[in-house]
């Protein structure tokens, strides 16, 4: 076998976004020896393309209690309400701990938080930066401390496997760096505490708000590690995505919620406000609803596409409020100001992950998940707006307090890594890089926003053919594809993609943002409960 590097360290937080430099901040506050690795740059991930905001109970006359609410609707019977109790009652100390950390929200003119509101929102909760540019101004903020603490970092490192010890405890992670020098090539951290913090799978349909790192990662490593995996059919479709036509594929331009909350109207081609009388709260209706009139609309009028009015912003309301939006559309010369705005649901959000508890510990001991790759169980069916950067500030939080109390309990500086030598024959089957091109049309035919028995049965076999293809060469004659970062994110999409497809077809109901047209009500005898996977580690 070839020798790989081999570094050690306490923790090993994998991924930069809200969730993992919070993580890492907290843990290296602790005193704990913790290295960050990320797939590409830090601030690559989807926090830095959050919009709307980061939802609080932190407005006047506003309660945890009244957020609590509106989330357990949004989630559609199945939050954890524990897990949500934590994440509105936290969240707002949170919040601040996040402004004291570095962070600048907008303030009125006397210094209050400037809240506004999203889809299922029953009160303005939504603090917000830059107008329409949230996540990127969290994302500055943690990359400065991050540096400002001199964390370790390791950058473009493409999480691999887990390792784990002979007890079956988390012993590290292996990985595959370019280009950074001393790390180059396959390589591994050591360290008795894991915190996947890898962000979504949205890559895993063609059109997707997601950026193009977003690759399923952390919940493929977690599946072949024999960590559960809970809720995967969940996937949320934003509603008002720019739409760029019908074959758009990859990172499509987000249209926020926050736009709706502040104002702009939802119409068809006839300009008609087809979401008026649909639910009390109309075009702020929780987003799975809101997609599901827009679906609806569309077919109705056999359109690819309906429309986002806010002309009446104004121009000043939109340069000043909404900046990032309003570029991506002159980009692709559409003008709000003048014009409505086209826009067609697309892929936006995993609402289900890596099971863990209230405490981000994941079923494999030392294995921790934070953020969109985890499913601590507060987005249940359908996440409600802007709870997504609080989760990851909240149970990252919990996550250091729970490692730092481990180390105390356990010694965890005692024990000694074993080395790790790469295997020159992968253990898993390795996908060709433009496979990932025929698992996002896959998905996106048969398992997007509206599914059937029929669509999903296609997508199932269309994806098993490529999983037996590539295991059949691997077993016969022991080829795979070349490793690298394409060929790994290849094969964790197809990892992802099956067993979201297993769980969509198992749910034969309608719930939150899991649609199928020929089960059009959700059940709640026999489907109020999770679909949880464990695969078998030696045959993934
Ligand atoms: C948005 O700004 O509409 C996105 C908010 C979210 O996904 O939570």
């Amino acid at each position: 076998p070839a020798p790989g590097w081999n570094i050690a360290a306490d923790v090993v937080v994998v991924g930069s976004g809200v969730a993992g430099l919070t993580a890492a901040l907290r843990c290296e506050a602790a005193g704990l020896r913790t290295v960050v690795v990320t797939k590409a740059r830090l601030d690559d991930g989807s926090t830095r393309w959050a919009q709307g905001g980061i939802a609080a109970a932190l407005g006047e006359g506003d309660t945890p209690e009244q957020h609590l609410d509106d989330t357990l609707v949004a989630g559609a019977g199945l939050c954890d309400e524990e897990a949500v109790r934590i994440l509105v009652t936290e969240g707002p100390d949170a919040v601040r701990r996040l402004i004291a950390t570095g962070a600048h929200f907008d303030e009125s003119e006397a210094g209050d938080l400037e809240l506004t509101r999203e889809g299922g929102h029953h009160r303005r909760r939504i603090a917000h930066a830059g107008g329409d540019a949230t996540g990127a101004e969290i994302s500055r903020a943690l990359v400065e401390a991050v540096r400002a603490r001199g964390l370790r970092t390791i950058e473009n490192a493409l999480v691999l496997d887990l390792l784990t010890d002979a007890d079956g405890r988390t012993a590290g992670v292996t990985l595959h760096v370019m280009g950074e020098g001393q790390h180059d090539g396959v390589g591994a951290v050591h360290a008795p505490a894991v915190v996947l913090a890898t962000g979504g799978m949205g890559q895993v349909f063609s059109a997707t708000t997601n950026p193009s790192v977003s690759t399923g990662d952390g919940v493929a490593l977690a599946l072949r590690a024999g960590a559960e995996v809970s809720d995967l059919e969940f996937v949320q479709f934003h509603p008002t995505v720019l739409f760029l036509g019908p074959d758009a594929e990859g990172q499509q331009p987000l249209v926020s919620e926050a736009v709706r909350g502040e104002g702009a109207h939802l119409v068809d081609a006839d300009g008609v406000r087809f979401m008026v009388g649909q639910h009390e709260l109309g075009e702020l209706a929780p987003r799975d609803i809101v997609a599901k009139g827009i679906m609806r609309r569309m077919q109705e009028q056999d359109a690819e596409h309906m429309f986002l009015d806010a002309r009446h912003f104004g121009a000043d309301m939109w340069e000043h409020r909404f900046p990032t939006i309003l570029a991506a559309c002159r980009a692709h010369g559409i003008d709000p100001v003048h014009e409505p705005i086209p826009i067609a649901p697309a892929a936006h959000y995993a609402s289900g992950g890596v099971r863990t508890d209230a405490h981000g510990r994941t079923t494999v001991p030392g294995l921790y998940a934070c953020g969109e790759v985890a499913c601590t169980g507060v987005h249940g069916a359908n996440r409600l707006a802007s709870n997504s950067l609080l989760e990851g500030l909240v149970y990252a939080e919990r996550i250091a307090a729970d490692i730092g109390a481990s180390r105390l309990a356990n010694g965890l500086h005692a024990r000694v890594p074993a080395p790790f030598e790469h295997p020159e024959k992968p253990a898993h089957p390795l996908l060709a890089p433009e496979a990932r091109f025929a698992i996002q049309r896959t998905m996106s035919r048969g398992a997007g926003v509206l599914r059937s028995a029929g669509s999903l049965a296609t997508a199932a076999d269309a994806l098993q053919r490529l999983h037996s293809d590539a295991r059949d060469a691997l077993d016969e004659n022991g080829k795979t594809a070349e490793p690298g970062v394409d060929t790994w994110e290849a094969t964790n999409l197809l990892c992802v993609a099956r067993v979201l497809v297993a769980a969509a077809r198992l749910r034969q109901e309608t719930r939150g943002c899991h649609w199928r047209e020929d089960h059009a009500e959700r059940d709640d005898t026999a489907w109020r409960r999770h679909i949880v996977v464990r695969l078998n580690p030696d045959r993934t």
